[in-house]
């Protein structure tokens, strides 16, 4: 495909992390920090990669993020059935950048189908036992849960509790605790364990492990630490698309 053999000067940074981390890596020329064009370029990545593997009644969860945004602006019209979930529910982004929205769209440019999830962001320990037995909850719950493919973004933890308008409690826990990464909602710090995590239903980091494909889009220097971090408990099916800047910060910190 066009992208390998632009790109395949990256072959050796693409090796190192896979041999530090067991994770498959698709490096984009670049620093998407600095230049939106990179970050649509690990975007199409991404997408084809995806469209690759993808068959007829597979169904994909995707979380949200300014780079799953560009994910979904990557896909074509597809032959397939396709279900498209939100990964988790309510994480307190922006409406654009919602997994909701991400993953309506991804279904409206493939022709494929979605399901929404419901969630507020603050709920109260009662109302979330509540949502929890509500029908339609489980039943998105249920395809999430279910889904083959994963797509996720991966965050520089005191930005994403920012942009969530997090309490200051929880950013002052999450610099107390050292968190440098965030995914799924979930905190990680440099080694990789979980400092913190947003209180919302859908996935669950265990759920991982059993998926066809997970795939991982993040870049920018300005993350090199979150991925990093991430990449200590990604689970071996995760493929990481990530730019060149990225991806020389992780190695160049070994
Ligand atoms: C959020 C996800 O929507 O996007 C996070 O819930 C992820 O898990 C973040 O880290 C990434 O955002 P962006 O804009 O940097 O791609």
């Amino acid at each position: 495909s066009h992208y390998l053999t632009l790109y395949s000067s990256f072959n050796h940074l693409e090796d190192e992390i896979f041999n530090q981390y067991g994770v498959k890596v698709h490096i984009v020329r670049g620093n998407s920090d600095k230049d939106e064009t990179v970050k649509a370029e690990m975007g199409n990545v991404t997408g084809e990669l995806l469209e690759q593997s993808l068959y007829d009644k597979a169904s994909v969860s995707v979380t949200g993020g300014s780079t799953m945004a560009k994910v979904s602006e990557s896909l074509h019209p597809l032959d397939k059935d396709i279900l498209f979930t939100p990964a988790r529910g309510g994480l307190g982004e922006n409406v654009v950048f919602q997994a909701n929205t991400i993953c309506a769209s991804m279904a409206n440019r493939t022709g494929g189908s979605y399901k929404v999830l419901y969630v507020p962001d603050q709920v109260s320990e009662s109302s979330y036992e509540t949502l929890l037995k509500e029908p339609a909850v489980i039943e998105v719950l249920d395809a999430i849960r279910r889904s083959d493919f994963i797509i996720h973004g991966i965050g520089d933890a005191l930005k994403m509790a920012e942009r969530r308008k997090s309490s200051d409690e929880v950013l002052s826990q999450l610099k107390h605790h050292h968190a440098v990464g965030e995914a799924f909602g979930y905190y990680f710090n440099a080694k990789g364990e979980v400092v913190h995590r947003v209180k919302t239903i859908g996935l669950q980091l265990e759920d991982l492990a059993t998926k066809t494909n997970i795939f991982a889009v993040a870049g920018g220097a300005s993350k090199a630490d979150a991925i990093k971090a991430y990449l200590e408990i990604a689970p071996k099916n995760t493929i990481l698309v990530t730019d060149e800047s990225a991806a020389k910060a992780i190695i160049n910190a070994e």
